[in-house]
């Protein structure tokens, strides 16, 4: 039995451990619904309703998160900061969809690594905030925390908690999912045809060309394979994509907490593979304690602020036995303070002999303000923490395992900086983001290029 395997076999349930037993913890970030019955009422709707993903999906990704583990698979996860109920339209969704099929194509053929496909959506509507309170002039108001819990307009009555609203994150949730399986399975993802992926402005990209003869020759091997099989591999035309995100508001993912038939134990069924953001991972918090019982595989983001023996007792706590495939560390500390901070994080894990998958959020220890008020990120950052985190996990004998963008397939323009060399006030053209700066489709290639180039060139010296 392959250790894998053995990580199927029934263990102990987490001691003292229900999807209730967050609710005897500190629980950041939780909004105060004004009216109790309405939120009782929303949460018995979303118990009796269906789940949004399989046990079956589950593992199967677990296993994939353990093949990355072990440095035989490379994971993709990008997507919006904060989707929107009213973003959830069938272009936004295959144009975002498309994007990361075209990026984790670069990754597939220059890492010559499978990759783990992982979408920041289908439920990535709640948002942690720095304040509470937001004001603009003389008015304060409640802090805009996702669709799932409020509105982002400025009014007093948008900014009311509403208890309902996790019924509709529950049924956009489903629908993003229902049409994300049918293009996945169904012939859009198919190799034979990659240009069912081309957006628009693909053609006038200054990428474009790099793109296109990467295409071409993977076409020409899909070819070359077959004529030397003698029939069409069928099996090229789909592929498998999973979802994820911050599983932040507790009292939803509870009412998603499910058991199946012919399993142990208690599954997240609102998404793949949930993470806590970095304002909730304190150890005694509601969030670790929620996630320490469900059987999904989790990440947990790392900040800069985090010390060695605080991950080492996140590893403890929500990954006593060592699983493979079951916990990620998603580091997030910017381009100027990573070489300091990483290091003694990967050292002390790597001591500790614990399995762990190491991703690169290269967005989120690089957001900053403009003159002008745009919060934005400046591609130069985001591709210096990236490339940085490569050679700093190469220098402590760890392995990068994957990357977390922010991402969208709009032409918005968000981040500066990329191939077209967007400034400051180009912002003000497409900024369309209600929380944090996106990369647009053509920095986004840009990045899966860039990570070739990086990580293609290690290889080939250690494999060459
Ligand atoms: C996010 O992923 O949108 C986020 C808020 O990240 P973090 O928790 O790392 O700040
Ligand atoms: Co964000």
């Amino acid at each position: 039995m392959s250790t894998f395997e053995r990580s199927l076999q029934p263990v102990c349930l987490a001691e003292g451990w229900s999807p209730a037993s967050w609710r005897g913890r500190p629980a950041l970030q939780m909004p105060q619904y004004p009216d109790t019955a309405a939120l009782e009422r929303a949460l018995a709707e979303l118990r009796r309703l269906p789940p949004l993903v399989t046990s079956w999906e589950i593992f199967a990704l677990k296993r994939q998160i353990a093949e990355a583990q072990e440095g035989r698979r490379f994971l993709l996860q990008g997507g919006d900061c904060a989707e929107n109920f009213g973003d959830c339209e069938s272009g936004t969704i295959s144009n975002r969809l498309k994007v990361l099929l075209q990026m984790s194509l670069v990754l597939i053929h220059g890492l010559r690594l499978p990759v783990v496909r992982v979408g920041r959506f289908a439920g990535q509507y709640a948002k942690p905030r720095s304040a509470d309170m937001e004001t603009r002039g003389d008015i304060s108001l409640p802090s805009y925390r996702g669709d799932v819990v409020n509105g982002p307009e400025f009014t007093a009555a948008a900014r009311v908690p509403d208890p309902r609203r996790m019924l509709t994150a529950h049924a956009r949730s489903a629908m993003t999912m229902n049409f994300v399986r049918a293009l996945t399975d169904g012939g859009f993802a198919d190799l034979h045809h990659p240009e069912y992926w081309s957006l628009n402005w693909v053609g006038c990209s200054p990428l474009a060309e790099d793109y296109q003869r990467m295409v071409g020759s993977i076409g020409d091997a899909v070819r070359f394979m077959e004529t030397l099989a003698g029939v069409e591999m069928h099996n090229l035309n789909r592929i498998d994509f999973y979802t994820s995100h911050e599983a932040l508001l507790l009292p939803y993912e509870e009412a998603l907490t499910r058991q199946v038939p012919r399993q142990w134990g208690w599954f997240n069924l609102s998404t793949h593979y949930p993470w806590i953001g970095m304002r909730t991972a304190a150890l005694d918090g509601a969030h670790v304690e929620y996630f320490r019982g469900i059987r999904n595989p989790v990440a947990i983001k790392v900040g800069p602020s985090v010390q060695p023996d605080q991950l080492l007792r996140l590893i403890d706590v929500l990954n006593p036995d060592d699983e493979p495939g079951r916990l990620t560390f998603i580091h997030r500390m910017g381009a100027a303070q990573i070489a300091s901070r990483l290091p003694p994080l990967l050292d002390a894990v790597r001591r500790d002999g614990r399995r762990v998958l190491w991703v690169c959020d290269a967005m989120h220890g690089n957001t900053e303000s403009t003159s002008n008020g745009y919060k934005t990120r400046r591609f130069a950052n985001i591709l210096s923490e990236l490339e940085q985190s490569f050679d700093l996990h190469a220098a402590a004998g760890t392995r990068l395992g994957g990357v977390h963008l922010e991402l969208t397939g709009e032409d918005v323009t968000e981040c500066t900086g990329g191939a077209r060399e967007l400034t400051e006030h180009d912002l003000e053209r497409a900024y369309r983001s209600t929380v944090d700066p996106r990369l647009n489709y053509e920095q986004s290639l840009e990045i899966a290029l860039a990570i070739v180039r990086k990580q293609g060139l290690r290889q080939a010296l250690v494999h060459g």
